[in-house]
C-alpha cells in the first residue's frame, strides 16, 4: 500500500524533515530533524499518538543542526545514522543494505549513496526513497566538501537510485525551488544535472559550480557528529 510520509520544512535552511508512520501503527521514525523545530516535531508525534522509535540522519549536515540528540532524550528513541558519517554517539551505525524495522513490521532499507558526503545514505520505505542531499528534485547536492565526490555521486544516483522502480517517490533533503516530491522515473528523464549526462560532463559541471562555503559548516558538522548536543555535555 502506498503511504506518504509527513513532510515538514525549515525555511531557514530549506531542509525537509520527514515523519514515517503506517496507518494503525503506534510507532514512527523521523528523518533529518532540525534543532529549531524540536517542539513542532514533538507536537506532531503527540497529536498523532505516535511513539518515536528511531531518529535517522541521511548524513552529517553542514547547513543546520540536528535535534536527534534532544529527540532521543525526550522520547527514548534510538538514533540510527550512516556508519561513514562520524556520528559516534548513535546507537545504530547503518551500512549499505541494513534494514531497520519499526511499528507493525515496517521496514526501512539503508542504501549507501556516497558523493555529497562519503557516508551519505538514502532510505527506502514502502515505495518512497529519502535521498538526503544525494538526489534533489531537478538537482543534486554539492560534492566539494566533507569528502564529497562528483564521481561517487554519479554512481550513487545512476546505478543505485535510478535502479529503483520508476514509480518510487523521491523525497529530498532540501528544496530550493518550491517542489516537494518527485519520482525516480521523472528524475531519470528530467533531472537538470543528471538526466542523460555522461560521467565526464557531470564531473566537469560539478567542478565549475564555485559555490560559497556553507555559512554554518564549522559549527554544524561537529555538532551533528554529536547528534546536535554540545560536546562533553
Ligand atoms: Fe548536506
Amino acid at each position: 500500500m502506498m503511504i506518504n510520509p509527513i513532510q515538514l520544512f525549515d525555511t531557514e535552511s530549506s531542509t525537509y524533515t520527514y515523519i514515517l508512520a503506517a496507518p494503525g501503527s503506534t510507532e514512527a521514525v523521523l528523518i533529518d530533524p532540525v534543532e529549531r523545530h524540536l517542539e513542532r516535531d514533538l507536537l506532531h508525534l503527540e497529536r498523532l499518538g505516535l511513539k518515536l522509535a528511531y531518529v535517522l540522519e541521511t548524513h552529517a549536515h553542514a547547513d543546520h543542526v540536528t535535534s536527534a540528540g534532544k529527540l532521543r532524550e525526550r522520547t527514548g528513541a534510538k538514533a540510527a545514522v550512516p556508519s561513514g558519517c562520524g556520528i559516534a554517539p548513535a546507537e545504530l551505525q547503518l551500512k549499505d543494505g541494513d534494514v531497520l524495522t519499526f511499528g507493525n513490521g515496517e521496514r526501512i532499507e539503508a542504501l549507501h549513496t556516497p558523493g555529497h558526503t562519503a557516508g551519505s545514505t538514502s532510505y527506502v520505505w514502502r515505495g518512497n526513497v529519502f535521498t538526503g542531499d544525494t538526489l534533489l528534485i531537478d538537482g543534486c547536492g554539492r560534492t566539494d566538501f566533507q569528502s564529497g565526490s562528483a564521481d561517487a555521486l554519479y554512481d550513487s544516483v545512476t546505478r543505485k537510485l535510478f535502479a529503483l522502480p520508476d514509480d518510487t517517490r523521491v523525497w529530498p533533503g532540501h528544496d530550493y525551488k518550491e517542489q516537494s516530491v518527485s519520482t525516480i522515473g521523472w528524475e531519470k528523464r528530467h533531472n537538470a544535472r543528471l538526466a542523460n549526462r555522461s560521467r565526464e560532463a557531470f564531473i566537469q559541471l560539478m567542478g565549475e559550480l564555485k559555490l560559497p562555503k556553507p555559512r554554518l559548516i564549522d559549527v554544524a558538522v561537529p555538532a551533528n557528529q554529536n547528534l546536535g548536543l554540545p560536546h562533553g555535555g
